[in-house]
């Protein structure tokens, strides 16, 4: 697959098998995240990898899947991740405007991973005090989000949106699919 093709197929995955992602597999996408566009070359953000089994299931219990079928969408015990990434901005570098760098760094890690058949959620509605603790975060680190991992054991598919409905489902076999706007709709 070229870069065009694994940016299109690429779908949210909430659902994981449980062979083990490597820590020298997460360094990899943090390099990736590190090499990223960043606003007047700052470079604010840092990165925390969980793959420990203890770990990973204290963060599991501070973030929410998927709102719109919840809890249809939570991953089973056995479908849970195996990894997160976490990713902070470091005050001290910078104080305030994160997003930009953000979505950037994220991506580079989400798609990055995907080459290697690797499936992801970013994750916004998370406990961000209690990860940030769980993390042992320096006051000086503000969490921004963290990125769920792991072998894939779902197929998402992106559907054509109907009349504006944001909302994705899962349809008769299970699968998820996700509405996407129609290129007509979001070329001006
Ligand atoms: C900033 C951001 C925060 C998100 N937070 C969550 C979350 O907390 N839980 C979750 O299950 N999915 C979360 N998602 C995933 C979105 O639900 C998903 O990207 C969207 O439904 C589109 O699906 P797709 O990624 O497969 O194209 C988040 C995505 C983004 C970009």
């Amino acid at each position: 697959m070229d870069l065009y093709d694994v940016i299109i197929n690429r779908r949210t995955i909430r659902k994981f098998s449980q062979k083990p992602l490597t820590y020298e597999m997460l360094k990899k996408y943090v390099n990736a995240a590190r090499l990223a566009p960043s606003a007047a070359n700052k470079q604010p953000l840092k990165y925390k990898i969980i793959n420990e089994k203890d770990m990973v299931k204290k963060i599991i219990n501070l973030v929410k899947w998927a709102a719109y079928i919840r809890p249809e969408g939570d991953p089973k015990q056995e479908e849970e991740p195996t990894a997160f990434i976490a990713i902070a901005a470091d005050k001290n570098i910078k104080e305030s405007g994160f997003e930009a760098d953000l979505g950037a760094a994220a991506e580079n890690i989400i798609l990055s991973a995907e080459i290697d058949d690797v499936g992801s959620c970013w994750m916004g509605a998370i406990d961000y005090d209690k990860i940030s603790e769980v993390l042992n975060f320096d006051s000086n680190l503000k969490l921004l989000c963290v990125i769920a991992m792991g072998y894939k054991a779902e197929s998402p598919k992106e559907v054509l949106m109907n009349n504006g409905d944001v909302k994705y489902f899962k349809d008769e076999k299970g699968c998820l699919n996700v509405p996407k706007r129609s290129i007509d709709d979001v070329l001006l």
